[in-house]
């Protein structure tokens, strides 16, 4: 990773940058990573923020929730997506029990993270609940993003992925719950699929900025799993996923030519050989 202070290479993304494209109404482009060569090819791209997301534990490890993801995990992918990062922003998940059962038990778990991995800060799920946490953790210096609205990691409790905050109650609830992490010191909020109208309300009245994924276009910024977006992750495609690429098709036709190949004994031909 580049020395923050570095003059040959690019500027760093950091939280400062982040409030400042709030100010001037820059929108912050996010996707998620989980390995290295991914990291690298969205930091060359000119993504702003790459979010090591729990999500890691549908599209990478196929488990259907993300409930199942540890720490060590989480880790390990940070580290390696780091490693190819040398502008972006990057932001780790705290996955599911790192967090909900003390908040001192969260705060030491995201200073392991911050130690551990070089990371530009972490994510907590949750309002109210970890409203304590999030300040704690701000005041010893790590950089926390929120994530209201549909949280998977309480997939089970909510009973399915239908959108959040669809009843007035909810939604004043999820209004209120983004305040208080704006409190708390959160420098910045996903909102995950939520009303549009919604959203905009909750991005006008913080000063932070916050991150859609299926919350409409008034966000400050939007993210989306690098594997949906481009066509990678087959098992169900939310309305709010646009496919830029089906690299699912291409990696299919590319393989199934190179078994051909080799079958036929076209693979390798004097110039690939020794
Ligand atoms: O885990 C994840 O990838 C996320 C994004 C969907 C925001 O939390």
């Amino acid at each position: 990773m580049k020395d923050l202070s570095t003059t040959s290479g690019p500027k760093r993304v950091t939280t400062r940058t982040i409030a400042t494209m709030k100010k001037e109404g820059a929108p912050i482009a996010s996707l998620t990573a989980y390995d290295f060569l991914t990291a690298r090819l969205l930091d060359q791209a000119g993504i702003d923020l790459i979010l090591v997301g729990d999500s890691l534990g549908m599209v990478f490890q196929g488990h259907e929730t993300t409930i199942p993801v540890t720490l060590d995990e989480m880790i390990y992918h940070a580290k390696a997506v780091i490693r190819g990062v040398e502008r972006a922003m990057v932001i780790v998940d705290m996955p599911f029990m790192s967090y909900q059962v003390d908040p001192q038990e969260g705060f030491r778990n995201a200073g392991r993270v911050m130690k551990e991995t070089g990371a530009g800060g972490v994510k907590f799920e949750g309002g109210e609940r970890v409203v304590e946490m999030v300040y704690q953790t701000t005041q010893a210096g790590i950089p926390v993003m929120g994530h209201l609205g549909l949280t998977p990691q309480s997939i089970h409790q909510f009973g399915g992925y239908q959108p959040r905050g669809t009843t007035s109650a909810e939604a004043k609830s999820i209004l209120r719950d983004a305040k208080m992490l704006e409190e708390a010191g959160a420098f910045a909020l996903i909102l995950e699929k939520i009303p549009t109208k919604l959203s905009a309300q909750i991005t006008k009245s913080l000063k932070i900025p916050t991150i859609g994924i299926g919350a409409g276009v008034h966000c400050d910024g939007q993210v989306l799993v690098v594997s949906d977006m481009l066509g990678l992750y087959e098992e169900f495609h939310p309305r709010f996923v646009r496919k830029y690429v089906n690299l699912a098709d291409t990696i299919r036709q590319s393989v199934g030519t190179f078994v051909a190949d080799v079958k036929k004994k076209d693979f390798p031909n004097k110039t690939e050989s020794y």
